[in-house]
């Protein structure tokens, strides 16, 4: 049975796709280029460099380190601004009654997120005291699709991989679920989650007793 949840943060918790999505097409339009939200699918659970190597290839730009150091840090600035604004009412549908619910049901809770923001998005939206482990990118060397950031959070929690299970929005997540040997739920649509063993809307339509069937079965 399944004794520990691990969730991914932007997209699954807190709306801040929207947020990173707004920082790096105002850096695409100060650079020349339009950014769609399709081609945004792309970056989702991907670190900030190697979204930021992802939106210069997709506007044909090529740069030194020190100048791409320089636009990471832009974006950033511009998304710490947004988020600095965040409150509860920005924790995504049904994610608060599934984390409470999870703790009610004594499983482990772990946060995987690839970002360095993390706590201030924790923090502001309140959810910090529900984790049992927080592993974000400030913790990791290896970025999703890689499988570091979830293993790590399943060793914190003394859970064994295949008794957890990852809740994740982006392609990248899902396939480090797998690499990791844990059960996966995609949140978002089926089409660019198929890796994941079951997909739903948002959390909204996630139990505890519904994750069992899932897996189990
Ligand atoms: C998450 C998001 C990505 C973001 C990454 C790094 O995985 O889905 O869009 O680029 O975190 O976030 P950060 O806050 O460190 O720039
Ligand atoms: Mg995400």
């Amino acid at each position: 049975s399944i004794k520990a949840c691990l969730f991914d943060l932007d997209g699954v918790l807190v709306d801040t796709a929207k947020y990173h999505y707004l920082a790096w097409k105002r850096l695409a339009e100060e650079l020349g280029f339009d950014f769609t939200e399709h081609d945004n699918e792309r970056l989702k659970g991907v670190s900030r460099m190697a979204s930021l190597d992802i939106l210069l290839s997709i506007g044909g730009i090529e740069l030194d380190e020190s100048k791409k150091q320089e636009l990471a840090e832009r974006k950033n600035d511009w998304y710490f601004e947004m988020i600095s604004k965040m409150d509860e009412s920005e924790i995504l549908p049904g994610a608060l009654e599934f984390l409470k619910e999870c703790r009610e049901n004594g499983l482990k809770v772990a946060l995987g997120s690839a970002s360095k923001n993390a706590m201030t998005i924790l923090n502001n939206t309140g959810i910090t005291p529900y984790f049992d482990a927080i592993i974000d990118g400030t913790r990791t060397t290896s970025a999703k699709p890689d499988p570091e950031v979830f293993t790590l959070g399943a060793t914190e929690v003394g859970v064994s991989p295949e008794q957890c299970v990852v809740f994740e929005d982006a392609e990248a997540g899902v396939e480090a679920a797998r690499r990791a040997g844990m059960h996966c739920v995609g949140i978002g649509s089926p089409e660019n989650l198929a890796k994941a063993d079951f997909v739903v809307s948002s959390l909204a339509d996630m139990t505890v007793s519904r994750l069992n069937d899932i897996v189990v079965s």
